[in-house]
């Protein structure tokens, strides 16, 4: 199995293939999230590519299961063109926004901040993915759901998000579609930002003998109803740690219970946010040890960090084989 992440700036998409000889080209293949549509995002030396042009170049032609994250610019946007190009046959999503708003898009009059003005762009880019999608196999999911889904090699565990977040933000994502003011909009607009990431789905993957935490943008706090209910399920050899590695990402308790050798952070070169904060990475280190830890980065360049001369890269790939965990940059 291999499981790139993609390097699409400050964002998340990441491609999951793994071999199964009776499938279409031989292998089953996932996708979560699709990074950032923004120009912005891709311009320059950084080796970053949207993850349609990446999905082409691996010659992607069909995805079998679409996870979706939450409704986040850097994680939705990149989508939209995804789904306009390569059939999906599954949909999973924690989101669930009302049927009467699917395609439906919110044009603000003024007085819109840029934060919210970007994530009004990601919640009406979500109802054009649900308007899209709607007629295939959509699935709303939260809770805890261990061996949900079992493929070839693969399983995978639904562990997040807590249903209490998932309600929240449906409760927000409607007062958005409702809103008679742009101080109502902006408002809930507001609401729907701050308390997504903690909505965002999470999986882990099982494959001949290894496990793959993902967490969209999940913080420490948002494993809280696994930690009292289930650490057990937590456990994985590689952890693409939630919310870009801000300080909020990881707790000790959190990477106890999980344990990994292997973590990932989906962070752009700039550091933008406090991505990949040096609090996250000395929680890491305390935790688990330096030497006991590979720390990848999406764009390669972290990963190869002692090689300044390495150009920049379209992605980190893990490769699970026979219970042995290797990497190489793509
Ligand atoms: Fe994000």
């Amino acid at each position: 199995m291999d499981i790139t992440f993609i390097n699409v700036g400050y964002g998340e998409s990441i491609l999951i293939t793994a071999e199964e000889k009776e499938r279409e080209d031989g292998q089953f293949v996932m996708l979560i999230d699709g990074g950032s549509a923004m120009d912005s995002e891709y311009q320059g030396e950084s080796g970053r590519i949207r993850a349609l042009d990446f999905l082409s170049k691996k010659r992607i032609r069909h995805i079998d299961l679409l996870v979706f994250s939450h409704v986040h610019e850097d994680h939705t946007s990149g989508l939209v063109p995804v789904i306009g190009k390569i059939p999906v046959r599954k949909f999973w999503t924690s989101v669930h926004l009302s049927p009467e708003h699917y395609g439906k898009c919110i044009t603000p009059q003024h007085n819109l901040s840029e934060t919210n003005f970007k994530a009004l762009d990601s919640i009406n880019n979500y109802s054009r993915l649900m308007k899209i999608l709607t007629d295939g196999d959509v699935t709303w999911l939260d809770g805890i759901r261990p061996s949900y889904f079992c493929t070839g090699d693969l399983s995978i565990d639904v562990l997040g998000p807590e249903p209490g977040y998932r309600e929240k933000v449906d409760e927000s994502l409607d007062r958005v579609f409702t809103a008679s003011s742009d101080e109502a909009l902006n408002a809930a607009v507001t609401e729907v930002t701050e308390t997504m990431n903690n909505a965002s789905m999470v999986v882990r993957l099982h494959y001949k003998g290894c496990s793959v935490l993902l967490c969209g943008d999940t913080n420490a706090d948002g494993f809280r109803h696994i930690l009292d209910t289930a650490p057990e399920l937590l456990k994985a050899d590689v952890f693409k740690i939630g919310h870009h590695g801000q300080a909020d990402s990881v707790s000790e308790e959190l990477l106890h219970a999980v344990n990994p050798s292997f973590i990932v952070c989906c962070a752009s070169n700039d550091h933008r946010s406090n991505s990949t904060s040096e609090k996250t990475f000395e929680t890491i280190r305390r935790t688990l040890g330096e030497e006991k830890i590979t720390c990848l980065f999406q764009d390669g360049l972290y990963a190869e960090r002692w090689n300044p001369e390495t150009a920049p890269r379209n992605g980190v790939t893990v490769h699970i084989e026979d219970g042995v965990v290797s990497w190489y940059l793509s």
